[in-house]
């Protein structure tokens, strides 16, 4: 679901994304209390790995899954991007569309996860997912809608933090075993798809931010044949 009306696709000029969130609320709240901890989670800029891999590309429709703050959706707008932004944190969200505002640009807003968001299948030039936090399902379920978003002749772009899939934090802190990482995606990906990347490499650093302090990327850049 979106915060569509009929008087046309809302854009950042919506104050507020309205609270038709569409989701596990459990992962809302958790979510919303992550960002409401600090006034800025993130850097406020794009992800390198994004500004490096959009460089090439002709601007068209893309979908930013888990846009948080929305420095990647914002950064797309005002490159031309048609951008659809989605994510789970009303209190991300309010940051992101207050961004957007400052700088400008539209960026249709999406309250939701990225599943039960059932977005119009093939319906992104790009997909960009930069450190999803998507929860893994025994059906793929996060893996198959970040694939089913991408138009034929379009891309999807997954960037993690590397190590990230192996590092447990003990004492109930984070679970590797419960998310989606970019292997897991990057196993789905078959004849129609064509790996034009999918590497390890340094991080262009971002100025300061939570999560700062990773120096590596996991990029899979696929481009969906058919
Ligand atoms: C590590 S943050 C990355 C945020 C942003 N992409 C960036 O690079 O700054 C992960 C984001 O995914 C969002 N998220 C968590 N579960 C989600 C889901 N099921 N669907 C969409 N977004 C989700 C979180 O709220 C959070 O903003």
């Amino acid at each position: 679901m979106t915060d569509d009306t009929a008087a046309g696709p809302p854009t950042s000029e919506t104050p507020t994304p309205p609270d038709g969130y569409v989701g596990d609320p459990d992962v809302r709240a958790e979510w919303d209390a992550t960002y409401a901890d600090r006034e800025q989670m993130w850097s406020g800029g794009p992800n390198g790995a994004l500004v490096a891999e959009v460089a090439g590309l002709a601007p068209g429709r893309v979908l930013d899954v888990g846009c948080g703050e929305g420095a990647d959706a914002v950064w797309l707008a005002g490159r031309g991007w048609d951008v659809t932004a989605l994510e789970v944190s009303g209190v991300a969200l309010e940051r992101a569309a207050a961004h957007a505002r400052d700088a400008g640009v539209a960026v249709r807003w999406v309250h939701a996860g990225l599943v039960e968001a059932h977005l119009a299948p093939a319906s992104f030039d790009l997909v960009s997912a930069q450190y999803p936090a998507l929860l893994r399902t025994p059906d793929a379920a996060a893996e198959r809608a970040l694939l089913a978003a991408v138009a034929p002749g379009g891309v999807l772009l997954l960037v993690h933090h590397a190590g990230m899939d192996t590092h447990e934090v003990p004492d109930g802190g984070f679970d590797p075993a419960d998310y989606v990482w970019p292997s897991m995606v990057a196993a789905l990906l078959d004849d129609d798809w064509d790996v034009e990347t999918d590497e390890q490499r340094p991080r262009p650093a971002p100025e300061g931010g939570a999560g700062a302090h990773h120096t590596h990327d996991v990029v899979v850049r696929a481009r969906r044949l058919r």
